[in-house]
């Protein structure tokens, strides 16, 4: 039976987001006025021990744990009135034994909040955020975060750590994994298509649930890409190419956010009231929740900001409402009331903001509302579902070389498929997928079976993942990734040299386990591991045509590999339908479309390496030394692979770059075009994109931006005027105060299939 307080119940007659008829805004004002009703009358009767319960986040162990610790004794305090939510369970039988001690052995019957990191797709897993961000394809992305949403709801969550929005220019972060890239404008547009993905339009419907801006902020900008350390960075660029992905995210309607476990400006964002009251609330007016990254609130002691009342007092003062794991708000808050070094307002506001959130769920008018076993059974791994993600992961993949024409291959070719990924499900699914199983994911032999049974295949691992044993115990920790075969590596190598020789071409897959990237994964050496360079060196040696399919969470360094005359396929961690997509792409069944996200180095020396780059005053454009210039010794300015680079199976060709006039007004648009000509052989797809350059500002201004792109098919031969229409809006800046603004002068352009492209042309913003 539910139980459920007799004055909520009484007061509940509508939901906040219930779908409305004409009137929407006088309708979501009652809505609200309902919501406030409800939440009033409910705060009017809690106690503080109760409102500080609702401000509590656990997690009871059994999923995956991100820091040091789980929480203990977690029925008692849910029964207790101690526990606001939940995450790391899953599954309406479990979850209805949680909900039913907050719902039936509390005072006031509250409902928990469910979390969970759903980050690419729930058990639907599709490739990791960097990859689907290679992209460019927004529709698809929300519709990932849509199937996410639907199959983690059937599993009985209701609030999501998603997206992760973190800009990052450093491939050394393991997190790049897990964003879309390097840059704001691409990074806002995911952001937007993930939160409207997984909240849709309504938050009460069965399948929407609360998405999570994270993490909150400049998380990806770690000093020297070691994860978790310190952030530095001036507000000019904090506003101009940090802040916009989140800020997106705000305007998008995300209902909660999650501090970061960085310092920004000196203070851990968990503790930073500038940022979380000053910026997120007064500037970006965000009404939703804060809840804090796993013990990020006690973290501030190893920070160096006092003991764990003071920490707990200043996060709660900073803005922060909901504390995960560490448990700093439960055992403190009180004796910092009564010290006086918190009021009871703080308290109350945070614990509304909980209780707004559930209400806006709908979790008071039904608390059990997403466990339906009958969902779970329908919703998760829908046929068409495992279809879509096959059909994301091959937009995904980048084509980075196509030098030795190896691939499209014929579907009766003679292969040789060589490498520790070729046959192995343990690492399709990539980092930050502890709700999927890799044991569903299709390996690529398997892929190659179903997509072309005629080929004719020889298998051999190779070598494996890395042969360092200490090294793999460290990405081994959430099962198996970096197995260490029995059969020594010379023996691997040699079956491998064998069954290249019996075959007509080489297709190698290679790269990094999947936790090799994501949380706690940071890097130093960017290359494939060595293992696994010297299986390519040896198969080149044999002159067979060879493609290198390659896997990774992050950009590589992969000059050695990138000199060799092979084509490279850049395939990230593509998810369940791994092996199918790969095989679909590699037969030429989808010929590839994806874009890096993220400049690709051409050594660690060189990161950050991003095209959004300043000039210096001493510019080095070309390859060529210059002494007094900016510039290394050893290697050129450009990275070995440009932000928006990608290749096909067929050539584009981009003409008749104009614009629709010489000058834009201030209130006026200007269009700006191109013809883009399928040149080649094969039709496909391609991302248009539109840079521009303001020549002169009143603060130094990055040497090319992104300002759109649109996606597009070309047949063989065809070609397609490719517009778009630019505002002043468009061109604005924070300046030195701060200030979003316009800056009249002149604009260079130029639309392309990559950042490298030089500008041709340009327009005046007139006054
Ligand atoms: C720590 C991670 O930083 C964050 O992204 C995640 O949501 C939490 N752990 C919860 O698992």
């Amino acid at each position: 039976m539910i139980k459920r307080s007799l004055i909520t119940l009484s007061l509940i007659t509508g939901c906040f987001f219930a779908p409305s008829s004409q009137v929407v805004a006088q309708n979501s004002q009652t809505q609200e006025s309902r919501m406030n009703a409800t939440v009033d009358s409910i705060l009017a009767k809690m106690t503080i021990d109760e409102k500080i319960g609702q401000l509590n986040l656990l997690n009871p162990g059994g999923g995956v744990a991100t820091g040091a610790v789980v929480s203990d004794n977690v029925q008692q305090k849910i029964k207790d009135g101690e526990v606001g939510g939940l995450f790391g369970v899953a599954g309406p039988d479990k979850i209805k034994i949680a909900q039913d001690y907050a719902v039936n052995d509390t005072r006031l019957g509250i409902p928990l909040l469910i979390g969970s990191d759903v980050i690419h797709g729930y058990k639907t897993t599709f490739p990791i955020p960097l990859g689907t961000s290679a992209s460019w394809d927004l529709e698809m992305i929300k519709k990932t975060a849509q199937i996410a949403a639907l199959e983690a709801t059937a599993d009985g969550i209701n609030w999501n750590f998603s997206p992760m929005v973190d800009i990052s220019r450093d491939p050394r972060w393991g997190r790049v994994a897990e964003g879309a890239g390097e840059d704001p404008y691409l990074g806002s547009q995911i952001a937007k298509a993930m939160v409207e993905g997984y909240q849709g339009d309504d938050l009460t419907k069965e399948n929407t649930m609360i998405a999570t801006v994270k993490h909150f902020a400049l998380y990806g900008a770690s000093e020297s890409g070691r994860d978790y350390n310190t952030t530095d960075m001036s507000r000019i660029k904090m506003f101009n190419e940090y802040l916009p992905p989140y800020k997106a995210a705000i305007d998008a309607g995300v209902g909660s956010v999650m501090s970061s476990f960085n310092d920004v400006d000196g203070v851990p964002a968990t503790g930073n009231k500038w940022l979380l009251t000053t910026l997120l609330r007064d500037k970006w007016g965000f009404d939703g929740f804060v809840t804090s990254d796993y013990t990020s609130v006690n973290e501030m002691i190893a920070h160096g900001l006092g003991d764990l009342q003071a920490v707990s007092a200043l996060a709660l003062k900073a803005g922060l409402d909901m504390d995960m794991v560490g448990e700093g708000f439960l055992t403190t808050l009180k004796k910092s009331l009564e010290e006086g070094k918190v009021t009871e307002q703080e308290i109350t506001t945070a614990a509304r903001r909980i209780l707004e959130a559930k209400y806006k769920l709908g979790l008071f008018e039904d608390p059990y509302k997403y466990l339906d076993e009958n969902r779970t059974k329908k919703d998760i791994l829908k046929k068409s579902s495992r279809e879509f993600a096959r059909e994301v992961a091959a937009h995904s993949f980048v084509l980075l070389k196509k030098d030795a024409g190896v691939l499209p291959l014929k579907k009766d070719a003679k292969i040789a498929l060589i490498g520790p990924l070729a046959n192995n499900k343990n690492n399709m699914l990539g980092t930050w997928a502890p709700t999927g199983d890799p044991q569903l994911s299709i390996p690529v032999l398997e892929g190659i079976k179903n997509v072309a049974p005629k080929a004719k295949i020889n298998y051999a691992q190779g070598a494996n993942i890395t042969n360092d044993e200490e090294f793999a115990e460290k990405i081994n920790v959430f099962g198996p990734r970096a197995e260490i075969s029995n059969v020594s590596p010379e023996k691997m190598l040699e079956k491998a040299l064998k069954a290249a020789k019996k075959s007509d071409v080489i297709i190698a897959v290679v790269g990094e386990a999947s936790e090799m990237s994501g949380e706690s994964a940071s890097r130093t050496n960017l290359l494939i591991p060595e293992s696994q360079k010297k299986l390519i060196r040896e198969l080149a040696k044999t002159d067979k045509p060879m493609a290198i399919v390659l896997m990774s969470g992050r950009p590589l360094n992969i000059s050695e590999e990138a000199a060799l005359p092979v084509d490279i396929l850049q395939v990230w961690h593509p998810g369940v339908e791994a092996g199918n997509a790969i095989a679909d792409v590699i037969f030429g069944d989808y010929n590839p479309s994806g874009k890096i996200t993220a400049s690709w180095p051409r050594n660690v020396g060189q990161v950050p390496v991003y095209y959004r780059m300043k000039n210096t005053g001493r510019p080095q454009p070309s390859d060529d030394f210059t002494k007094f210039k900016s510039q290394y010794l050893d290697v050129s300015n450009s990275p070995l692979y440009p932000f928006g680079f990608g290749l096909s199976y067929t050539d584009f060709e981009y003409k008749n770059i104009t614009a629709s006039a010489d000058k834009l007004p201030m209130d006026g648009t200007i269009t700006l075009s191109a013809t883009v000509t399928n040149t080649g052989d094969f039709d496909g797809e391609e991302v248009v994109q539109l840079y521009i350059h303001d020549k002169v500002r009143s603060i130094t201004p990055p040497l090319k931006e992104l300002k759109g792109f649109k996606k597009i098919m070309l047949k063989k031969g065809e070609s397609k005027t490719v517009s778009f229409e630019i505002s002043a809006e468009d061109l604005k800046f924070y300046n030195s105060n701060l200030d979003f603004v316009t800056e009249p002068g002149e604009f260079e352009y130029v639309i392309a299939g990559s950042s490298d492209k030089e500008f041709k042309n340009s327009f005046e913003l007139v006054k």
